[in-house]
């Protein structure tokens, strides 16, 4: 009847439904109903590939995993330590949220950077495209002046985003890294909820178990400041092919690329 099944209990490896208490295996088949011996072909759950990290879980939107877990290049999860989660919706679909890091434009009005030579596109992988800029931090606001003090003046950016809902940030200043892992979440309504995860590399010894926490606290602070801006910024975009000039280059590969791989990998649920 459509009950949540993240409000049941899992018992003995099974997932319970709160409300009848039909229990499912991992594979998403119906393995006990308590008022019936005989079990229905129709009760079936979808089963999906999931990971773990850090506690977090990730699923893979198939039935069958197509390529492993993205994570930041040249870091493991052990040596990370992710702040408390934070989300927000923004008025806009999903395509053209995650297609936000691509917008080399809107970084100097929206977020106060000003790029610094040619931004790359290069992809790791046929699902995942990635952008690498160097931008100034030029914003007047006591945030920016705090983050040039802190962390430094310029910040070399990359956003790598894999099959348009997973999208992992790296900010390398002179003095400090940043690491974002954000999900993007289409809500049926052409909003979009937005989940993001801020890391920061653990420091050794005493050290890191008494700064890193507070650390990731601040910087956790920092950028949903910082994303704040496009939640206002976004609401109520669209995307028209004949509006965009030579300054949209990047956002348009984006978007020709998305378009691509979802064409190529039809759901096989
Ligand atoms: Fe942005």
């Amino acid at each position: 009847m459509g009950a949540e099944l993240s409000r049941g209990c899992v018992r003995g490896g099974r997932i319970v439904c709160p409300l009848h208490g039909w229990e499912y295996g991992h594979d998403g088949t119906c393995t006990h109903i308590p008022c019936a011996r005989e079990i229905p072909a129709l009760a079936r759950q979808q089963a999906f590939p999931v990971e773990v990290r850090c506690g977090h879980v990730f699923f893979f939107n198939r039935a069958e995993v197509g390529f492993p877990m993205p994570f930041f290049d040249g870091v493991s999860v052990g040596e990370l330590l992710a702040a408390r989660p934070f989300e927000f919706t923004v008025a806009a679909p999903w395509y053209l949220v995650g297609a936000n890091g691509f917008d080399v434009q809107h970084f100097r009005s929206a977020h106060d950077r000003t790029l610094v030579g040619e931004p790359v596109v290069d992809s790791r992988s046929p699902f995942s495209m990635r952008l690498t800029a160097r931008f100034r931090v030029s914003g007047r606001a006591f945030r920016d002046a705090l983050t040039r003090v802190l962390s430094g003046s310029e910040v070399q950016m990359t956003v790598e985003n894999w099959c348009g809902n997973l999208v992992l940030v790296t900010a390398v200043f002179r003095r400090t890294t940043t690491y974002g892992l954000v999900s993007l979440q289409p809500l049926g309504d052409g909003s979009t909820r937005v989940h993001d995860i801020v890391w920061i590399k653990r420091r050794p010894g005493l050290l890191g178990s008494v700064f890193d926490p507070m650390d990731a606290a601040i910087r956790r602070l920092f950028i949903r400041e910082f994303v704040r801006a496009d939640v206002e910024s976004s609401a109520g975009i669209r995307y028209d092919p004949t509006r965009m000039t030579a300054a949209d280059k990047t956002l348009v590969e984006y978007l020709e690329w998305l378009q691509n791989i979802h064409r190529q990998t039809a759901p096989s649920l």
